[in-house]
């Protein structure tokens, strides 16, 4: 299960991924917003939530530029959030850092991008054992 979640600035990118969501039948929670203006922390704690009581295993967050979703994110126990404009990193950010939110930004990307880095984020399983779950950890530690 995924949740999703965007601001005002990406609530039609948030559409558009929905929509994609659907046509290859991915399960999903919606926390909006619909909402104009909206304030992004207030989604990005919501999406952040669902993944902490379970509900949501992966979150992705939509914004203007994915920036202050993912700002906003790493400050969530637990998160491991990354903001991609391509498809090399959301994938990458999979294998070595075991990403569990995907931001994007709806006025960096457009929507056959957005499509492809969320297809290699959600394609993409992490690289179980050895150095980068020594290093996951080290991060996690920081967490406190
Ligand atoms: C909203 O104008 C914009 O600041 C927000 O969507 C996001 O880009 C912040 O990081």
């Amino acid at each position: 299960m995924l949740a999703i979640g965007s601001d005002h600035a990406a609530a039609v990118l948030r559409t558009v991924v929905k929509a994609y969501l659907d046509e290859k039948g991915i399960a999903y929670i919606d926390c909006g917003t619909d909402e104009a203006p909206s304030d992004y922390p207030v989604i990005a704690k919501k999406v952040c939530g669902e993944i902490a009581s379970g509900n949501a295993q992966m979150g992705i967050l939509l914004c203007g530029t994915g920036i202050g979703m993912c700002m906003t994110a790493n400050k969530c126990k637990g998160i491991r959030a990354a903001v991609c404009s391509e498809s090399y990193s959301a994938r990458l950010t999979r294998l070595h850092n075991d990403a569990n939110v995907l931001c994007l930004g709806a006025r960096v990307v457009g929507p056959g991008l957005a499509a492809e880095i969320l297809d290699a984020f959600l394609e993409t399983e992490f690289e179980d054992g050895g150095r980068h779950q020594r290093r996951v950890d080290m991060m996690m530690e920081l967490e406190g």
